[in-house]
């Protein structure tokens, strides 16, 4: 097992992909926090975890990466708990899209405060409690294919991951004197709850019928199909153990290929 007694909070943890990290984090022997906006998703991903692991475990705790009192609350919860915080998963994000001349300053905005600011402040506030407790750390920033490139309807959260990985540059190389790794995973396309949002999205701006954008998309990843949460885990794993401590602010793309292509 290769995360034994580490202690790991994910956000947005109580589904999709972070759920996903959060059940291969615990069967590598590492206790799990799912840090949620979602009050009855996080109940919900306790009942599918305390099935795997003893109740002492894991842990849930409501957090809105929008707000820094929540942030602090947090940190100070899990500390308190627990010895301290070995591993932040950076994964909270929302989707949204429009064409350009139709994106509202509310709907910018928005993207920017989870997926961005959220990120980047609770990288701050996890990072500064492994400083002071002195024993490094291991931070992982979801960012996304969207992050390397534009498209045309997904503006705004393409430009939301594009910052996600500079922060990820900037954060690996600052904290690292710390002996905390910071690094990223670029997922592809990934059939979650959130996809059922995108494809609903795109039926609209593209005048299709639901579920077609999916089936599309899927079919274009040169593996074969759409990403699955479990496809991500191996690379969580990777970048959150002993064995990626040389790597330095980098984001991996798991993408089935499709950033390649
Ligand atoms: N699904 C994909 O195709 C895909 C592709 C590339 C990257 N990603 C990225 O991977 C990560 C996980 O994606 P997913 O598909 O599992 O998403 P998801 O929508 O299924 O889950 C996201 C979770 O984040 C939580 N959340 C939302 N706002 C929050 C906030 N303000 N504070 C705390 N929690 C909040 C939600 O409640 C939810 O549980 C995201 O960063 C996403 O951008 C996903």
């Amino acid at each position: 097992m290769k995360l034994t007694n580490k202690i790991a909070v994910i956000t947005g943890g109580a589904r999709g992909i972070g759920l996903a990290i959060a059940q291969r984090y615990l069967s590598e022997g590492a206790s799990v926090v799912v840090a949620d906006i979602d009050r009855g998703a996080i109940d919900d991903a306790l009942a599918t975890l305390q099935q795997q692991a003893p109740a002492e475990k894991v842990m849930g705790v409501e957090l809105n990466v929008c707000d820094q009192t929540s942030i602090d609350a947090m940190v100070k919860t899990v500390i308190e708990r627990f010895s301290g915080i070995d591993i932040l998963v950076n994964n909270a994000a929302i989707f949204d899209m429009a064409p350009v001349l139709e994106v509202t300053e509310e709907s910018f905005d928005k993207q920017f405060a989870v997926n961005t600011k959220g990120m980047f402040f609770t990288l701050q506030a996890v990072a500064r409690s492994m400083v002071a407790r002195g024993q490094g750390g291991k931070i992982i920033n979801m960012a996304s294919q969207a992050g390397r490139r534009g498209e045309a309807l997904v503006s705004v959260y393409c430009a939301s991951k594009a910052a996600v990985i500079s922060l990820t540059q900037s954060s690996g190389l600052d904290l690292i004197k710390h002996r905390i790794n910071v690094n990223g995973i670029a997922p592809g396309v990934v059939d979650t709850p959130m996809w059922e949002e995108v494809d609903a999205l795109f039926a609209r701006f593209e005048n299709r019928p639901l579920g077609e954008k999916k089936r599309l998309v899927g079919e274009a990843v040169p593996f074969g199909r759409m990403g699955l949460p479990e496809d991500h885990t191996g690379a969580a794993l990777f970048l959150a153990s002993q064995d990626s401590d040389y790597v330095v602010a980098q984001t991996l793309n798991v993408d089935g290929g499709n950033w390649m292509s």
